[in-house]
């Protein structure tokens, strides 16, 4: 499967397995079969209370630990130095690991300290207990700050991004700064299998819209995506898109779909930049 690879410590497979809002043994089952499918990457979060059932999955399989990208998150309210340490060291317990591949920062509030939350997150990569270190849902001016200004080694940023979704912004940015970009939600939660131009496509293609919708996102540079899937025929129909090949009449379809269609928008989600 093929990685991104970067220069803050980055080495993740292009697809992952979302595992939000899957909890307990559905999620451990999930898992460990997405691992025997061939899944080498696992999205989970404090939030999602199941890195127990992530970690419960780690332990019983047979693929080595070394082999399995884990990203994971600390939730909004835990930013405080003490407590964001406090709550890392719950997802290494929880997830049984000596580390994580990844570790992002989920959401930021309008109070947090950036530059305090960004040193602790440094400092756990310091000491190889995160591999990388990244954040979620930061809109552009947020993220310029934390890498320009402040200069914090971040790999990754995760956001939404689907077909009726841009990030064109954050792209440009990621890109001028060698990170990588995850997208969540990438099946706009299989609301791209009503979307008759992306129907259409599949058809040409013989392929599932789902697969269309990922294929899509894959082929872009330094862009990883982590649908949720929970039963095996999912999980195998997401993992084969990366068997899916478009033409450039697909690309110029696809981009012209309204790219504004956002999903994920909590009371606590920041001021987004306009989608591009
Ligand atoms: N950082 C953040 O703030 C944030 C926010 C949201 C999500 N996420 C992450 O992103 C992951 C994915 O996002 P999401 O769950 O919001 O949306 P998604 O992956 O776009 O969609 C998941 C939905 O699509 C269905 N599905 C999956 N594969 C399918 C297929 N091949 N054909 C038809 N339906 C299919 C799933 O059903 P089945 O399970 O029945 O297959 C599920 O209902 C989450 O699990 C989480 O890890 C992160």
């Amino acid at each position: 499967m093929e990685h991104i690879v970067n220069r803050h410590g980055l080495n993740m497979p292009k697809l992952g397995l979302g595992t939000w809002p899957m909890v307990g043994e559905d999620c451990t089952r999930a898992v460990l079969q997405a691992l025997e499918l061939g899944y080498r990457h696992i999205d989970t979060a404090a939030g999602y209370q199941n890195e127990d059932a992530v970690g419960a999955a780690l332990a019983a399989t047979s693929v080595p630990r070394e082999q399995i990208h884990v990203t994971s998150k600390v939730w909004w309210d835990q930013l405080e130095p003490q407590a964001l340490r406090a709550s890392f060291e719950r997802s290494l317990r929880d997830l049984r690991s000596e580390y994580v591949d990844l570790f992002l920062i989920h959401w930021p509030t309008p109070d947090m300290n950036l530059r305090r939350t960004l040193d602790v997150i440094a400092d756990l990569k310091e000491r190889g207990l995160a591999r990388a270190i990244g954040v979620a849902n930061f809109p552009l001016a947020l993220l310029r700050e934390a890498v320009e200004t402040i200069g914090a080694p971040l790999a990754a940023i995760q956001v939404e991004y689907h077909v009726t979704l841009g990030q064109q912004k954050l792209l440009d940015f990621v890109r001028q700064h060698e990170m990588a970009l995850t997208a969540y939600s990438p099946l706009a939660r299989n609301r791209v299998s009503e979307i008759p131009e992306i129907v259409a496509i599949a058809r040409k293609h013989g392929v599932l819209p789902t697969q269309i919708a990922l294929a899509w996102l894959l082929e872009q540079p330094g862009v990883a995506a982590v649908p949720k899937a929970a039963g095996k025929s999912n999980q195998t129909s997401n993992l084969e898109s990366l068997d899916v090949r478009l033409d450039d009449e697909d690309r110029a379809t696809i981009a012209a779909l309204p790219k504004n269609e956002r999903l994920v928008n909590p009371a606590f989600a920041p001021q987004w930049d306009d989608a591009a």
